[in-house]
């Protein structure tokens, strides 16, 4: 798979690196998009790790030029309906995007489903997402804390930290008289994330169409 990169900063550089010792070639790794590069480069897929702001551009461009395109990039979900749409008109489009692309969010979501099943019998709990992430960190709250709300829609608030070098850390606390519970994802290592976007593109390749979410590809189904 020869992959071109956007996105040169923390999440770029894991990537690169997982990509290198999946001996996965990159034909290039810019941090600005380029579309006279990403238009005349030759590559399998281009798997995006930058900036919310360049986000549309990117997609309008690789999927004009049938450009396989995996997003990882958060805080740009505004637009989404508008690209959306826009992919669907394209026959051959093969777009995926993922806020986390971790497996523990993964399973995180699937348990979040299966609780709030339950939950319009606990009238009197309370439910809060308190995320946190390093200092560098551009949205807030987080992509992945967004996603979760919309799995567990009774979170009534999202409470976000920026300090230090975290990872990504997302719990969420589920209160009631007398008792609580709390469910802890902590990522120690943004290798996870890299390695799911590669796993997202290489099944991207295998499909001939696909327009959504991470999710959608491994056949969970998390409503919004
Ligand atoms: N889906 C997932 O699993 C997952 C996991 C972790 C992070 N993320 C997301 O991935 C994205 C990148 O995270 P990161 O930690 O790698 O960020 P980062 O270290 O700040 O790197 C940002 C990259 O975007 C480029 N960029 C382009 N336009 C920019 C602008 N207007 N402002 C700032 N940077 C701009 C930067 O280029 P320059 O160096 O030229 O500024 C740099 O290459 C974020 O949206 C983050 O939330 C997703």
């Amino acid at each position: 798979m020869r992959i071109g990169i956007i996105g040169t900063g923390r999440m770029g550089q894991a990537l690169a690196a997982v990509a290198a010792e999946k001996n996965y070639s990159i034909a290039y790794q810019i941090g600005r998009f380029s579309p006279e590069l990403v238009e005349s480069a030759e590559v399998d897929v281009v798997i995006d790790f930058s900036h919310a702001s360049q986000v549309p551009n990117i997609v309008e461009v690789c999927l004009s030029r049938d450009i396989p395109l995996v997003t990882g990039t958060t805080g740009w979900y505004a637009a989404l309906p508008h690209l959306q749409s826009f992919a669907q008109r394209k026959p051959s489009a093969r777009w995926l995007w993922g806020g986390n692309f971790s497996r523990g969010i993964l399973l995180m979501k699937v348990a979040l489903q299966a609780l709030l099943s339950l939950w319009d019998k606990f009238g009197d709990w309370e439910a809060l997402l308190l995320e946190a992430h390093h200092r560098h960190k551009k949205d807030a709250p987080s992509g992945t804390a967004l996603e979760l709300q919309k799995v567990f829609s009774a979170v009534k608030a999202i409470h976000s930290l920026r300090v230090g070098e975290i990872v990504g850390e997302h719990k969420l606390i589920l209160s009631g008289s007398g008792e609580e519970v709390e469910i802890l994802h902590r990522a120690h290592d943004r290798r996870i994330f890299a390695q799911g976007a590669l796993w997202a593109a290489e099944w991207l390749l295998s499909q001939p169409y696909f327009v959504g979410s991470f999710e959608m590809a491994l056949g969970v189904r998390v409503s919004s």
